[in-house]
Formats: C-alpha cells, structure tokens, sequence
C-alpha cells in the first residue's frame, strides 16, 4: 500500500472513517455507512467522539455540503456542478468514500462513452463458448453500485453523448436495469446513489436532458470567496500532497502561496486586489487546482535544485504557463499585468525579475 501513487479516499483515510463509524449512533440511511452527520465530519473536518482528529478535506460552505449529502439519502441522484478546479471530482470522491466506503465505481465520460459503461456490456469470448448468462454479463459500474447499494460516480456527465446520457433517466428513476438478454433485470439496493460532475465551462458539449436534469439535484461549487480561503485551500494540498510526494512542506512557503494566489485572483478578477488597477484576463481558468500545482512544482524545483524554500525563482515558471496558454493573446495580458502591477510592488522585485526572464 505504500507504493501506490494514489490510494483510494478510504484507503488514505480508512483510520477516520472507522473511528467515525465507531461511534456513529446518529441514525444511517439503508446501507450507508456512516451517518449523514458523520459523513459531514469526515468531508468537513472536525474531530470523531473518540478524539481522533478528521482532516477536513473540502473547504467551504458547509450547508453546501450538507445538501449534497441530504441529497443523496433521497431518491434524487448529484449533480456536482462548477469551473474547472472547484473540487466537484474530489468532493464526489470522498462523499462515495464515506457514504459507501468505496469510491471505485467511476464511469469517466468522454464523448466515446457508450452505454455499456452505463448498463452492462458482454465477455464475448463467454458468450459465444456459453450463450447468455449471467457470467457473460459485464457490470457497469453503476449495475455494480446497484447490486450492491453504493454510490456509483459519473464524471463529465455532460461530455457524454446525449442518447448515452438517457441510458440514466430508466435507472434513476425505475431504480431497475432490464436485462431483456437474459430476461431478467437488476432492482437497486437501498443505499444505491450516483453522483455526477460537470463542468459549466464546456457546456455546450452535450447538454443535459430536461428529462435527466430533474433526476438530479444540482449542487455548485464556487470558487473561494476570498483570498485568504483560496490560501488555505492551496496549503492545505499543497501539504497533504507534498507528504505523499515525500516532498518536505515547509510553514515558510506560505508567503510564496500567498502571491501565487493573489496573481490567479487578480488576473482571474480582471482587478488588482486593491480594486484601483482594471488588467485584462488571460484565456485560461486559472483555478485553484492550478494554484496547487504551481506550488507543488515550485516546491518540488526547490527541494531537488535549491535549498528547500520556495522563491520566485522556482514558481515563475509554474506561473507563466499557468497564465499563457495561448501562446499571442495571453502573452500579452501576462506582459502587461508583469509591468504595470508586478513590477510596482516592491516586495515583489524577485518575482518580477525570474518572471520577465521567461516573457
Ligand atoms: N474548496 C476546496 N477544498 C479543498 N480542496 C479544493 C477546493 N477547491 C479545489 N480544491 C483542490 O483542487 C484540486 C482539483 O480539484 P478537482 O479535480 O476535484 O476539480 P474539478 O472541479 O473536478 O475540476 P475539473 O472541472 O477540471 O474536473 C483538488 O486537489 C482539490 O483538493
Ligand atoms: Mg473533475
């Protein structure tokens, strides 16, 4: 388990969920494993009955949380809605991690999803040795979750071909799959959910259905509301994956994250922080998660080719292709916002100079 890259949200935290589920007495929806409140706790952080510390995992509003649970003990499945770098894929992780203790059964849509990666598909070496039986069969991951009354997770629901898409609307809303092959069909178990991600910058793709949009409660994640959220956020991983990484994080790095943060959010405004200055925005989303990795890899340049602190030095190049990805139009907004506000802040010198070495 050590040397896996990425363990699983209930691997990772599988010393949380059991304390929480220790001493969970709140009443469990059927099949869920851990209360709504103590689903809550763990996404959210706190501490178990116990004591056991719970890392919190999503940062923000916490009633935005709490209807998205909510709505999974009903019989309407989640929509997690939001730009790019909102935290829709890792909060639906986690939730199907502590909600069924499994957050495995994914479905990734792209536009070449076919239905069998909603219904079920076929061992055909099987069925031609056998003819149709129930061994032949080969379970989507939502007939998975429906056998077994879990959580069943469908990213980029919207990158999905529209007549894919309603192989959905029957399952969500009868709870049952025909299987007229082998005349039989497969009834949900209680506990039995899916959760969705989209992205509301490439709609357009394929929109949702009227039809399949009311199975759905929508839930959208917003970008941080303020600096110093948006701050935390970026320690907060940056820390956590720095440790998987085994990549020492230092507390000095924070002021590092701080001007990396205040870069996205003014370009992203169109405004400097102090609200005088308007700047044009670049063509990218510049989102959190960018932010994230901008840092991850400044710290990852300093751990191996400097002396372990972040400086400018090892995060402008992080910056300048985070903001540049259209190598004319952006250039220019990066050039400009580099002259007229980097360069005027004086704490800001070194920033500027390892910047405009790369402009
Ligand atoms: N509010 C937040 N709390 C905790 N982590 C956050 C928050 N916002 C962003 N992140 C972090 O940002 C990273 C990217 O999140 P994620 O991949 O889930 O985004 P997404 O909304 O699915 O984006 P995309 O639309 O590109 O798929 C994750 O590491 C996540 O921890
Ligand atoms: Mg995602």
């Amino acid at each position: 388990m050590t040397d896996v890259l990425r363990a699983h949200a209930e691997q990772q935290h599988a010393d949380e969920l059991a304390a929480l589920a220790a001493a969970d007495d709140r009443p469990k929806p059927p099949n869920w494993k851990l209360s709504p409140w103590a689903v809550a706790t763990y996404v959210l952080g706190g501490e178990a009955p116990d004591g056991t510390p719970i890392t919190p995992k999503y940062l923000g509003s916490r009633r935005l949380v709490e209807v998205a649970i909510a709505t999974l003990a009903t019989d309407r499945a989640l929509l997690l809605l939001g730009v790019p770098g909102t935290a829709k894929t890792w909060l639906s992780e986690h939730l199907a991690a502590a909600i069924s203790g499994d957050s495995t059964q994914l479905v990734q849509g792209t536009s070449g999803t076919a239905e069998e990666a909603i219904r079920y598909g076929w061992n055909y070496a099987r069925l031609l040795a056998e003819g149709p039986s129930p061994k032949a069969l080969v379970a989507s991951p939502v007939l998975r979750a429906m056998e077994t009354g879990g959580i069943a997770r469908i990213e980029e629901l919207t990158r999905i071909p529209s007549d894919v898409q309603d192989a959905l609307i029957t399952i969500l809303s009868e709870k049952t799959l025909p299987i007229p092959e082998l005349d039989s069909e497969v009834q949900a178990l209680a506990g039995f959910n899916v959760i969705a991600t989209a992205n509301d910058r490439d709609r357009g793709v394929n929109d949702l259905s009227a039809a399949l949009k009311r199975r759905f409660n929508v839930v959208v994640l917003p970008l941080p509301d303020d600096a110093e959220s948006e701050v935390e956020i970026v320690r907060l991983r940056v820390e956590q994956l720095g440790r998987s990484l085994q990549l020492p994080a230092g507390a000095e790095n924070v002021d590092e994250i701080r001007r990396v943060v205040t870069v996205f959010r003014e370009l992203r405004d169109g405004v400097t922080a102090d609200g005088r200055t308007k700047i044009k925005s670049p063509s990218g989303t510049l989102s959190t998660a960018e932010a994230i990795s901008v840092m991850t890899n400044g710290i990852a340049l300093a751990t191996h080719f400097g002396d372990g602190v972040v400086r400018a030095d090892d995060v402008a190049a992080g910056l300048h292709g985070a903001v540049v990805k259209d190598p004319v139009q952006d250039r220019i907004v990066w050039q400009e916002y580099l002259e007229t506000v980097v360069r005027e802040r004086k704490p800001w010198s070194d920033l500027y100079r390892a910047c405009r070495e790369l402009v």
